[in-house]
């Protein structure tokens, strides 16, 4: 085991802080070997050093090329601009992972393990947005565009298919809206079905579906897929849809990857609504901490810490809210802590 990794933390806004404490905890009692670098970012960036991806933050990532970040809040509308989707430029973080798997049993559905690959730098995402004014109403009309390229759709078709082959994944389904989209989802698709035939064909088994059938499908019978993968805007949904299908957002991680720069993060937001209650919880973010370590070539201690979770959340049965249970974020982090001195 390295002795020393270098990495970038950021704890972010609302339950960031409390969640990445939390995080904190436990990998140093998994005595996980990084060294972290800790900087500001989205509101509490504005807040410190008046800028909501300051210079430093971004200095720190270009050293390390690993960070973990809590939630950072974006203003709705107006101000200004996400500095999660920033950051993704800045480091050309081009595939966000984001792993749906059943850890505790008895919800609506059990048994999900399913991943949604996501393309996190085009689509209609890249932020040429711009107003009409008509008639003297400045924002009479709306505009947006959307850019796929083929050299951008193929780059994360690969991380994908490869990501697939790696993890021992039967199927991989492209999700698309080409029936309607014709250029825009279409070169996706064509690109998706041109590198399966010529390079990934008999590895596993490829298939797609329309963005809206694929909704219906998730919720109706999850199991018939295995590894998604699409567009900037269908992933983003998709993926917080996959994450119902196992509890909920709280247990959802999400990994941003580039060719030279790693961000790992939980899937949800600040939730301002409990935040600096004590309660929210840290699952998502944990798991995200797990497969930095993966990412680190530490997979030992990926596995003790998702299996202690699994032990804290299913043996002990100490639940945060959010899942029926009434630990506090305190408490199920002393949990999982006791779990893995133990374990
Ligand atoms: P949200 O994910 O913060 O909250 C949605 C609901 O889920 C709330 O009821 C919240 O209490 C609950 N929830 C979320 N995480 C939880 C956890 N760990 N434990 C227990 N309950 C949890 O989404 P919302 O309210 O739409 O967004 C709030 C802010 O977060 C916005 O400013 C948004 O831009 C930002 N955001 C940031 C993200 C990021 O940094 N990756 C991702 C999504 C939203």
């Amino acid at each position: 085991m390295p002795t020393s990794i270098p990495a970038t933390l950021i704890p972010g806004d609302g339950i960031g802080p409390e969640i990445v404490d939390a995080t904190l905890a436990v990998l140093e009692a998994l005595k996980a070997p990084f060294a972290w670098e800790r900087h500001v970012a989205g509101l509490e960036g504005v807040k410190v050093a008046g800028d909501p991806l300051p210079e430093a933050t971004l200095a720190s990532i270009r050293r390390t090329r690993l960070a973990l970040k809590g939630p950072l809040e974006t203003p709705s509308g107006g101000g200004y601009r996400s500095s999660n989707v920033r950051l993704r430029e800045e480091f050309q973080l081009y595939a966000n992972l984001r792993p749906a798997r059943t850890i505790v049993p008895g919800g609506r559905f059990d048994k999900i393990d399913l991943t949604v690959v996501r393309e996190n730098l085009e689509g209609l995402y890249i932020g040429h947005e711009h107003y009409v004014p008509i008639d003297g109403d400045p924002h009479a009309v709306a505009m947006a565009t959307g850019v796929n390229t083929r050299q951008g759709s193929r780059r994360l078709l690969e991380y994908a298919y490869e990501y697939a082959i790696a993890n021992g994944r039967k199927k991989v389904t492209l999700v698309h809206k080409a029936n309607i989209m014709k250029a825009l989802t279409g070169i996706f698709l064509e690109t998706g079905l041109e590198l399966y035939e010529r390079k990934y064909k008999g590895r596993f088994e490829l298939d797609s579906v329309i963005v809206d059938a694929c909704a219906m499908k998730l919720v109706l019978n999850p199991w018939q897929f295995d590894v998604l993968v699409s567009t900037n805007l269908f992933g983003d949904i998709l993926s917080d849809l996959v994450a119902g299908l196992v509890g909920g957002l709280g247990m959802a991680p999400g990994a941003n990857i580039g060719a030279d720069a790693a961000i790992f993060e939980a899937v949800h937001g600040s939730a301002p609504d409990i935040a600096g209650k004590g309660v929210a919880n840290p699952t998502a973010l944990l798991l995200a901490a797990a497969m930095m370590l993966d990412h680190c070539k530490l997979q030992e201690l990926a596995a003790r810490l998702r299996k202690a979770i699994d032990e804290t959340l299913n043996v002990d049965l100490v639940r945060t809210g959010d899942l029926g249970g009434r630990a506090s974020t305190a408490a199920f982090t002393q949990a999982l802590v006791a779990r893995i001195a133990n374990g």
